[in-house]
């Protein structure tokens, strides 16, 4: 099956990658070459679905104290700020630091002064069965994305790079191809998963961040995927109608490993691996395929 070339009106391409013509014109895009770096500055890149939320909030966690003890009632689109959606049309340059930022950009395409490897990095990557599904159910909830009611359709889709963020496999090899060019610590969703605290004590060692066991308690308890979405400074509840259409589902959706058992078939599963599978085999990456497997 031959999948089609997205709807211009979801998406369209600049230098090689798809975004979205509601959320990113080209303007932006085009000043993010030279935007301006702070040494304190950190920098989440993730592919779509791959736990960027997630991650935000534990690092926003580790930064904000307030945040941490419950003092601060601030939502995560306050707390993070995205380099490519700039949807409320803040002036990064005043922002206070450390300034946390999250993107889906491809390595290519960051601001040129991340490669002096002063700004802190970190990527995270999710096995991209899960993604795939994630982003299927989450294209029904996006009102910014094209809706595609067929699985197959949507995966085939998926497979060609023809989705937001193109092809997950040049996402995920780009980045690490190019891992020594940036100040980076790579993190797999599974392992977040998996092993909360030690993942969390990961990201503040290579932060710089010193917490006290007690501090470490309160990110991971926050942090969960109950207590995420529970927590309406968390659960992105509180995006508006003309993003998410929240009757057609919830942000955090089951938030675990192996969930594409669901959704795919044998033959659709045969069929990912046949295209994905080779390439996937050279990254430097041991991915986890369900909840219950080893890491
Ligand atoms: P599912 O759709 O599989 O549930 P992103 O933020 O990159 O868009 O990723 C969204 C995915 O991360 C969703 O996956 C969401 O449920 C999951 N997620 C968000 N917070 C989580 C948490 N605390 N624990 C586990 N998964 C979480």
């Amino acid at each position: 099956m031959q999948a089609m070339e997205p709807d211009e009106k979801y998406l369209y391409k600049y230098k090689g990658f798809y975004f979205q013509p509601d959320l990113t014109p080209v303007e932006c895009l085009d000043t993010l070459e030279d935007f301006e770096i702070r040494d304190s500055d950190v920098f989440l890149f993730t592919y779509p679905k791959s736990g960027t939320v997630w991650t935000e909030n534990i690092l926003s966690l580790i930064y904000h104290e307030g945040h941490r003890d419950g003092t601060e009632n601030l939502n995560l689109l306050d707390r993070f700020l995205s380099l490519e959606f700039n949807i409320r049309k803040m002036d990064y340059a005043s922002c206070p630091s450390p300034r946390l930022f999250a993107s889906h950009l491809p390595y290519y395409l960051v601001p040129k002064g991340l490669r002096n490897k002063s700004a802190k990095v970190v990527y995270v990557v999710r096995n991209p069965k899960d993604v795939l599904v994630s982003n299927y159910h989450f294209s029904k909830t996006a009102v910014t994305l094209e809706e595609v009611e067929d699985f197959g359709i949507f995966m085939e889709r998926f497979l060609a790079g023809k989705v937001l963020a193109s092809l997950w496999l040049d996402h995920v090899e780009g980045w690490f191809s190019h891992r020594d060019d940036f100040n980076i610590l790579f993190l797999t969703y599974e392992e977040m998963k998996k092993d909360l605290r030690s993942s969390v004590l990961k990201l503040c060692n290579f932060l710089g961040k010193r917490l006290t066991e007690k501090e470490v308690d309160a990110v991971v308890e926050q942090a969960t995927f109950n207590k995420m979405k529970a927590d309406p400074r968390a659960n992105f509840e509180f995006l508006p109608p003309d993003i998410i259409d929240h009757s057609k589902g919830h942000f955090l959706r089951k938030g675990t490993i192996g969930d594409w058992k669901n959704t795919m078939t044998v033959a659709q599963n045969e069929r990912f691996d046949s295209v994905f599978k080779e390439r996937m085999e050279k990254l430097p990456i041991k991915f986890c395929w369900d909840i219950n497997d080893e890491l």
